[in-house]
């Protein structure tokens, strides 16, 4: 075997690399903390996650990455850089990379994308749409005259695509997934508590004792931060029915727009998606009740893969194979790769 190939998903919340061989190797946040004086960047990936929220003015803490699409190019190279150095084992052959992008970006956005990784010296870039990689990380034989259904809910956005004979039927996304459900959260506890809290804070409370349909037994999480009307320190215990009343608004603006692409997509189609169900992915899919609201309100059943946030990379992964016909000019119909730089 000639070198290692590589799959990466340049996630709005974390990048994830797999190698062939040896599957996923690296799950780190897309966040660079870097000094607004001099631009030099101090802490890439969980060590710049630490400090979001917690930094001084001469520090900011970005996401260069939104959702596969690069919103800050240098930025955004320089983790890509960081990261392939940390994975890469054989220094003297380049790899060949497949990376996942959202369906529906502009030839302009691949460029960026392209180049943002071809600076590390990567041998061949191939690009495959997103929902055709999650669905292939989650199981599903892709190849067949066959109607999949896959809904990805990540930190960014919502995801979703019919995919049948290896490509896609129909498509959508939404920018409502794990960050407005976040946001959810924030704007929650300020309005009944006049409590002011961070994101993060959000962000844990909403993993603890979030959910989008009701647990079985009640449990609190402890949130902090500062009182809108007095200014001051204010710790408060907020349970997982006030965070039912917080995200269900957002969750339910997802399924909503799950719906209405099940109302769009072609009737034998929908016949299969109906006898399989539903394939939800993406982080975000782990938020409690998810499968359950959606079963409910799309009668149809719902299935979450193990590892849900990983599904986009293993399938990306798994299309490494698919990159020798891509060299070859031969773009064959079942080829879930969508173009080769
Ligand atoms: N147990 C959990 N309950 C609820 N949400 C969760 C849980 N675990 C992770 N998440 C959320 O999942 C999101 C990250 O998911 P994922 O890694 O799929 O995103 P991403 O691929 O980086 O983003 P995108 O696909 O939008 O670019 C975050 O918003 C995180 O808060
Ligand atoms: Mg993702």
């Amino acid at each position: 075997m000639l070198g290692t190939d590589i799959a990466i998903d340049l996630g709005t919340s974390s990048v994830k690399i797999y190698l062939t061989g040896k599957g996923i190797v690296l799950n780190e946040p897309s966040v660079v903390a870097y000094d607004t004086q001099t631009d030099e960047v101090v802490a890439i990936g969980r060590e710049a996650y630490e400090m979001t929220g917690r930094t001084s003015k001469k520090i900011a803490v970005v996401r260069p990455l939104n959702n596969g699409v690069i919103s800050d190019f240098s930025l955004a190279q320089y983790v890509i850089l960081h990261y392939l150095k940390k994975v890469s084992t054989n220094k003297l052959v380049m790899p060949r990379v497949v990376v996942s992008v959202p369906c529906g970006i502009t030839e302009v956005e691949k460029r960026a994308v392209v180049d943002a990784i071809s600076s590390s010296g990567v041998r061949k870039i191939c690009l495959i749409e997103e929902p055709v990689a999650a669905a292939m990380g989650a199981g599903v034989d892709i190849s067949t005259p066959h109607g999949c259904l896959v809904v990805d809910v990540g930190g960014g956005t919502t995801d979703m695509a019919v995919i049948s004979l290896s490509g896609i039927a129909i498509s959508n996304s939404i920018k409502v997934a794990g960050s407005a459900f976040d946001e959810a959260i924030v704007k929650y506890v300020r309005r009944k508590y006049h409590l002011i809290i961070g994101a993060r804070m959000a962000e844990e409370a909403k993993i603890a004792v979030g959910c989008v349909y009701p647990r079985k037994e009640v449990i609190s999480f402890l949130v902090k931060g500062r009182n809108a009307l007095t200014g001051l320190p204010q710790a408060q215990q907020i349970t997982c029915d006030e965070a039912l009343e917080a995200l269900i608004e957002p969750a339910m603006q997802i399924v909503g727009v799950v719906q209405d692409m099940i109302e769009r997509t072609p009737p034998e189609l929908v016949g299969d998606i109906s006898t399989d169900g539903l394939i939800l992915t993406g982080g975000s899919s782990r938020l409690y009740g998810f499968d359950t609201l959606m079963a409910k309100k799309t009668k149809m059943p719902v299935r979450v893969p193990e590892e849900p946030e990983n599904c986009v990379a293993v399938g990306a992964g798994k299309a490494t194979k698919f990159i020798d016909d891509m060299e070859n000019k031969n773009y064959g119909v079942l080829n879930p790769l969508s173009a080769v730089y």
